[in-house]
């Protein structure tokens, strides 16, 4: 079965956790799944509130009325997708360029379901290159202080973020503390998010795999 096959079914699995109201959505091709998902029971939700201009043009296409996250009051459901996921559901995202606007609206969220295929899960979050998202005048500045990390910054060339600014991947970190590194990265001046997701981690996992989707249990 292909990665995108096992995307789609965690993302049609994720529809057992919508109960109605406005929808938290995240960006990403599994998200799209949900999206299209989502869109055979619209009549029964109020709307969506977006994580990236990508995910609102789909949701709009489909006639899903998309909220802006000031006009609500707290989400009862966020879904999104990740890169990297560890077993306690600290996550790596950003790899699609949305992860503000996705640790905003995860913020804002009571549950967080992460849909992926399986292989998200990892035993140690790294090896996929850990997003930044950085205020441009400030990339030199970060990139320097991510190398004093251990880390190998490399700035997203030709890339902006919904927000105006840049991203840097960053690979070689061997992330064992995940809330402590969110903190040391998200201390660092001129960065605007980092994308782990470790001190808000997801609630729920659904991973797709040649079996069927899973929901896996937190350990
Ligand atoms: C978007 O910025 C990311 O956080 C995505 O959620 C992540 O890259 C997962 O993407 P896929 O669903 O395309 O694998």
């Amino acid at each position: 079965m292909s990665q995108d096959a096992m995307k789609k079914q965690a993302a049609a699995a994720a529809l057992a956790y919508v109960k109605g109201g406005i929808i938290g959505v995240g960006t990403g091709s599994t998200v799209n799944h949900f999206i299209d998902a989502l869109a055979t029971i619209k009549h029964q939700i109020e709307g969506a509130v977006s994580s990236s201009e990508a995910s609102t043009a789909r949701l709009i296409q489909h006639g899903i009325p998309v909220f802006d996250l000031n006009a609500v009051g707290e989400l009862s459901l966020y879904v999104d997708g990740a890169d990297e996921t560890n077993a306690q559901f600290q996550l790596i995202k950003g790899g699609g360029g949305a992860l503000t606007r996705e640790k905003i609206v995860a913020a804002a969220s009571q549950q967080f379901v992460c849909i992926g295929d399986e292989s998200k899960l990892v035993s140690v979050l790294g090896a996929f290159p850990l997003p930044v998202e950085v205020i441009p005048m400030a990339r030199s500045y970060v990139a320097r202080e991510l190398v004093k990390l251990g880390g190998t910054p490399i700035w997203r060339e030709g890339f902006m973020t919904d927000n105006g600014n840049v991203i840097l991947d960053v690979r070689h970190l061997e992330i064992t503390d995940p809330i402590h590194m969110e903190q040391q990265i998200n201390n660092l001046a001129g960065v605007v998010t980092v994308g782990i997701f470790a001190l808000r981690p997801a609630d729920v996992l659904i991973l797709g795999t040649p079996a069927g989707a899973k929901t896996v249990t937190k350990a």
